[in-house]
């Protein structure tokens, strides 16, 4: 299967008559791992948007660091503590109205996850990516799956919609192999199968909440299946000879252009490109087309054991 499969504007108007059974194949080729491309985004953001978020309207901005919008609190973090509050409040009205039109889009466009989907963060993501230097799992130039090291998603799937706004440049990514194929490198060799819940008795589990330990570490809120998809993000990243041989797709996303993917089991990497736009979704598997293709189900198959 390809990776990225392209979908024109004249394509998606020309499945509108038969939106149902269309949304069903668009949300059954993302399960599969593929990318669902628009090389001409279905949500153009509006001229003086755009200019603020550039910074070309602005002469000092301080929109310096990737930041996040919480929809759930109509909240941003991260906003650069000089940041007046003229800019503060344009951009949570931007991103308000960014992570709303990008709900209704999907809504339609993959209509069978509306029911089992939470809306997670959306961010904006100012910084060039080519040349960061991060702490290496924080590296998003490596191959890897998504995993929120303090957010566990407890068996749902992670899917992210991304919006190239650079009005010039590409958004260069790496695309790698099937998840089954990435699982069949790294495990049971490289990385113990994930056991299942059964370990942490609930003595141990009391023990932790009565303590507070849970709360200064909130791994031990994370279930094995979480435990296991950040060991496996992380041994990713860790593994020099994978970075170096793996099978991967280069892939250069226009300016202007939308795609969505499931980051879980897609592994992805940037390597260069500024300026874009992303909103999470957390997909429950029961919504999807084939949940045997949730990583969840892949890893209980494997495990022989429920692991949330
Ligand atoms: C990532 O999820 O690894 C980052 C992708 C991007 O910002 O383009
Ligand atoms: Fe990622």
């Amino acid at each position: 299967m390809q990776p990225v499969h392209s979908i024109s504007l004249d394509a998606l108007q020309e499945g509108r008559p038969r939106s149902g059974e269309q949304a069903r194949a668009w949300c059954a080729r993302l399960e599969a791992g593929a990318v669902l491309y628009f090389p001409e985004t279905p949500l153009p953001i509006p001229a003086q948007d755009q200019d603020f978020l550039l910074g070309s309207s602005q002469t000092e901005s301080t929109l310096h660091k990737n930041i996040a919008y919480k929809p759930a609190q109509d909240k941003l973090s991260g906003m650069d503590a000089q940041a007046d509050d003229t800019t503060t409040e344009r951009l949570a009205t931007f991103m308000r109205w960014y992570s709303s039109s990008v709900t209704s889009f999907l809504s339609g466009f993959l209509a069978p996850y509306r029911q089992g989907w939470l809306l997670d963060y959306a961010s904006f993501r100012p910084i060039e990516e080519d040349g960061r230097d991060l702490p290496k799992h924080r590296r998003n130039d490596l191959l890897h799956t998504d995993a929120f090291p303090t957010r566990p998603t407890r068996g749902r799937r992670i899917l992210r919609f991304f919006h190239n706004i650079h009005p010039t440049r590409t958004r260069d990514w790496m695309v790698g192999e099937p998840f089954t194929q990435i699982l069949g490198q790294f495990t049971p060799g490289k990385l113990a199968m994930p056991v299942s819940n059964g370990t942490l008795t609930r003595a141990a589990k009391s023990l932790a909440s009565a303590t507070g330990l849970a709360k200064i570490a909130p791994r031990w809120k994370r279930t094995p299946y979480d435990q296991f998809m950040h060991e496996l993000h992380n041994a990713m990243k860790e593994d020099e000879q994978f970075q170096r041989d793996c099978v991967r797709h280069s892939f250069q996303f226009a300016p202007g252009s939308s795609w969505m993917v499931y980051t879980d089991t897609v592994p992805h990497a940037v390597l260069a490109g500024q300026f874009a736009l992303e909103q999470t979704f957390l997909v429950d598997p029961a919504a999807t087309v084939n949940p045997s293709t949730a990583p969840v189900a892949v890893l209980e198959k494997l495990a022989g054991a429920r692991l949330v």
